[in-house]
């Protein structure tokens, strides 16, 4: 298969490329598109056939259940059998953004893109591209990050040319995301509401939108391997959004100087570490600010990744509520160093 790459305005796109992205996915094809967090890979959500060719070309595994992408909270309700007054405040607050909300599913959602869960995950993106692709479908859209299964998500259309090329129909190219990591994901069906990935919006903003007296917990961290179906959410499955260059982590910079260092190596320093003396020669990458951080870790992977290199050391930043979601991803992306 070829894939098709059509530009297009990231503030303004085309009515014509989108009716045209429409009707490819109206057909059961695959179409990329960006969202404000990563890259999604698309597919009608009410057509059991094409959502399965998401499996396919992601090389995911079946029980790992998509997120839907709607327009609005109306046609949230349609594919959900309960809408609670919480699941209200929250999109009311929230939507458009990277809130995805856990709902019980009503029969409009088939069982390939819940992986046989009675739950589905919700979200309304915000980008105009993303938007009028639904407006112009008329339909949901199921769309997890549009990577192959388990390695990094992508903040630029270059990112799944080079992952899905030849595996999906076409990639609307708007240009480099905005945030750079994948959406909160919030279980609404049971009490404590729970955090099943953290996210750009976090436990205090949720709290602070439910009056303050809602108890929110985070989901514990699974130490599970894949393949294990037990899971809550199974993209907490340990190592996964990883590069393809080995990746290590160290908790602090002076780690860096107990380690021999191969020829070719990059250092991504999250936070504000002093470094010790390291070989000449070494890439390093500073990223000093959870904002910025989240706008180029993946991106800063990406481009690591296309180095050759044979090792990529990240130093973690401190274990701080602001550095969670960041930390999170790094946890899954590297490997602990053990010397
Ligand atoms: O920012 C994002 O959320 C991006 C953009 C494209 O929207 N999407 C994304 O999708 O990251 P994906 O498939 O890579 O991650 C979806 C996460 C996974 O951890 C999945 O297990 C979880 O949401 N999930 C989906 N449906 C679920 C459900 N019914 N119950 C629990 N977890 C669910
Ligand atoms: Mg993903």
């Amino acid at each position: 298969m070829k894939t098709r790459v059509l530009q297009v305005d990231p503030e303004s796109p085309s009515a014509e490329t989108l009716a045209e992205a429409a009707s490819v996915l109206a057909r059961g094809g695959l179409v990329a598109f960006a969202t404000e967090t990563v890259y999604g890979l698309g597919a009608l959500a009410t057509n059991p056939s094409a959502v399965s060719r998401i499996f396919e070309a992601k090389g995911r595994p079946s029980f790992n259940p998509l997120i839907v992408h709607v327009n609005g909270i109306a046609q949230a309700r349609l594919v959900t059998s309960n809408w609670p007054r919480v699941a209200d405040r929250l999109a009311g607050k929230f939507w458009p953004g990277p809130l995805t909300l856990v709902l019980p599913r009503s029969a409009i959602i088939p069982d390939v893109v819940t992986g046989g869960r009675e739950t589905v995950a919700l979200r309304v993106p915000q980008p105009p591209v993303a938007r009028g692709l639904i407006e112009h479908l008329g339909q949901p859209l199921a769309a997890p990050s549009a990577n192959r299964s388990n390695r990094l998500s992508p903040t630029r259309a270059e990112h799944v040319l080079a992952d899905l090329g030849g595996r999906i129909d076409l990639i609307l190219d708007s240009g480099p995301t905005t945030m750079g990591l994948e959406s909160t994901v919030l279980d609404l069906t049971s009490l404590p509401l729970r955090i099943l990935r953290p996210g750009p919006i976090g436990p205090a903003e949720i709290s602070r939108c439910l009056g303050g007296r809602t108890p929110i917990e985070f989901a514990e961290q699974e130490i599970a391997e894949p393949g294990s179906e037990s899971l809550a959410s199974p993209g907490m499955l340990r190592v996964h959004y990883a590069p393809r260059t080995p990746t290590l982590r160290v908790d602090s910079a002076e780690q860096l100087a107990t380690i021999s260092w191969p020829r070719n190596a990059a250092v991504i320093v999250i936070g504000s570490s002093t470094l010790p003396e390291l070989p000449f020669g070494l890439h390093v990458v500073r990223l000093g600010d959870p904002e910025s951080a989240s706008q180029k870790l993946y991106e800063t992977l990406h481009d690591c990744d296309t180095l050759n290199l044979d090792i990529i050391v990240i130093v973690m930043p401190p274990d701080e509520p602001e550095w969670r979601t960041i930390r999170d991803r790094l946890v899954r992306a590297a490997r602990p160093w053990t010397g």
